[in-house]
């Protein structure tokens, strides 16, 4: 992980700081992230209309600033408990471990909401992700030309419980810091 970098689940209210991080993203990994090219209007829907009531996002952050993200999306109407997942992180941040971070801590939430499988969506030119749902042990299979990655989650533990705690108090308690410092740094 890069020096500096802190990962702690996103707020409601920090929706603009998503939709600015994806904003931000190069085109080739924002036809990634989305499947295919999406116009700037997109993106701003996207994280208008289909944000934060169900889902979590874990956010990367340098300087306070997001880098970094990966959402956790459950998927309505499915009778076992499923849901989605997309990262994305900046091109300057990746292979540097970020998306791997992500992963993790977006995995450790998804078992802990009991959630059995993860669809992973990619294109089939990205090998980046697949390497890294590899690493997780994701099974790919094709489909539609596009690779679907499933992870099979374990069942929450309370170990893994208090896991996922521990990281949300560590994450609150750098960004009060973080916002503390900045308020300082304008009095
Ligand atoms: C995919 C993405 C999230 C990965 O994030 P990242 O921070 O670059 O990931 P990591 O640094 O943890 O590296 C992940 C693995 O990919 C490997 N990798 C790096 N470049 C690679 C390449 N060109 N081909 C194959 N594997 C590659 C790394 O070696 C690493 O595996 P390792 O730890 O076993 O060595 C990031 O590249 C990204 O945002 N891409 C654009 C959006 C996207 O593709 N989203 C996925 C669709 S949901």
């Amino acid at each position: 992980m890069p020096d500096g970098g802190l990962i702690r689940k996103m707020w409601m209210g920090e929706a603009h700081k998503y939709r600015d991080h994806l904003l931000r993203l190069d085109t080739e990994s924002r036809t990634r992230r989305f499947g295919g090219g999406v116009s700037d209007d997109c993106i701003r829907d996207y994280v208008d209309t289909s944000m934060w009531f169900d889902t979590i996002v874990h956010g990367f952050f340098v300087d306070g600033m997001l880098r970094g993200a990966a959402e956790l999306r459950p998927l309505c109407g499915t009778v076992t408990k499923e849901a989605e997942a997309a990262l994305s992180v900046e091109t300057e941040w990746q292979g540097h471990g970020v998306g791997s971070a992500l992963l993790e801590r977006t995995l450790l939430t998804a078992r802990n909401r009991g959630i059995t499988h993860l669809h992973m969506a990619c294109l089939a030119e990205n090998r980046r992700m697949q390497q890294l749902a590899r690493k997780f042990a994701a099974e790919l299979s094709f489909s539609f030309g596009g690779v679907v990655g499933e992870v099979e989650a374990a069942h929450p533990t309370p170990l893994s419980v208090v896991r996922e705690m521990v990281s949300d108090g560590h994450g609150f308690a750098t960004a009060v810091l973080e916002a503390q410092s900045r308020l300082f740094k304008v009095t």
